[in-house]
């Protein structure tokens, strides 16, 4: 039984998202399970996706790195109003290796790598003066910084896959693709 997103999947994953080089990265909902069992959400950006899914990146010590070690099961939302679509991702993650996490950086703005820096509980502590001067400061030290160590990455691997496509003049609908024992089915839902 293959992991992999199938074929037809594929094919809309490719119509719908931009490519990976693309620097204006999509934003999407990740939800993750925190350790009462109750779920939690925050918005992230997609920096890459392949046949093996979704990658996103973050902060070690964030409260979503924690939930996600403990519990690894998360789902992605992604929205296109504009265009009525909707791509509801349900998996499971797993850390990024370095050489990964090292390119994903690499990709990021300016302003998205000092922010990896500097973006951190004990600034969060300071008066918003204080806390411009920190970002000042750091600007003028690294112009262009290595990743920190609390860097990190997370492959969230597809078990689920709902395309939702809306219609101004018709019944919206959504296609899944979910993976059981015997492979990827289809199924075509109400919206
Ligand atoms: C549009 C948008 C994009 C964001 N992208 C990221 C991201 O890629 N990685 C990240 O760690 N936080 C990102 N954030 C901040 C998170 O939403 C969140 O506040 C932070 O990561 C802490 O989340 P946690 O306490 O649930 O771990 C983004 C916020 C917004 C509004």
């Amino acid at each position: 039984m293959t992991q992999q997103v199938p074929d037809e999947a594929w094919q809309l994953l490719e119509e719908w998202l931009p490519d990976n080089d693309d620097p204006d990265r999509p934003v999407m909902t990740l939800a993750t399970v925190d350790e009462a069992g109750l779920p939690d959400a925050r918005s992230v950006l997609l920096s890459e996706y392949d046949r093996d899914g979704f990658s996103l990146h973050t902060d070690a010590t964030s409260r979503k790195v924690g939930q996600l070690d403990a519990r690894p099961g998360a789902a992605l939302v992604l929205r296109w109003p504009d265009a009525l679509r909707q791509l509801v991702v349900r998996g499971t993650a797993e850390r990024a290796h370095r050489a990964e996490t090292d390119r994903a950086y690499a990709l990021r703005s300016p302003y998205l790598q000092r922010l990896a820096w500097v973006n951190t509980p004990a600034v969060a502590q300071l008066p918003p003066q204080e806390r411009r001067a920190k970002w000042a400061d750091f600007a003028a030290i690294h112009p262009v910084p290595d990743p920190p160590a609390s860097w990190v990455g997370f492959l969230v691997r597809p078990t689920s896959l709902t395309f939702w496509t809306g219609e101004p003049d018709s019944v919206s609908h959504r296609r899944e693709y979910r993976l059981g024992a015997s492979g990827w089915l289809r199924t075509e839902l109400p919206g």
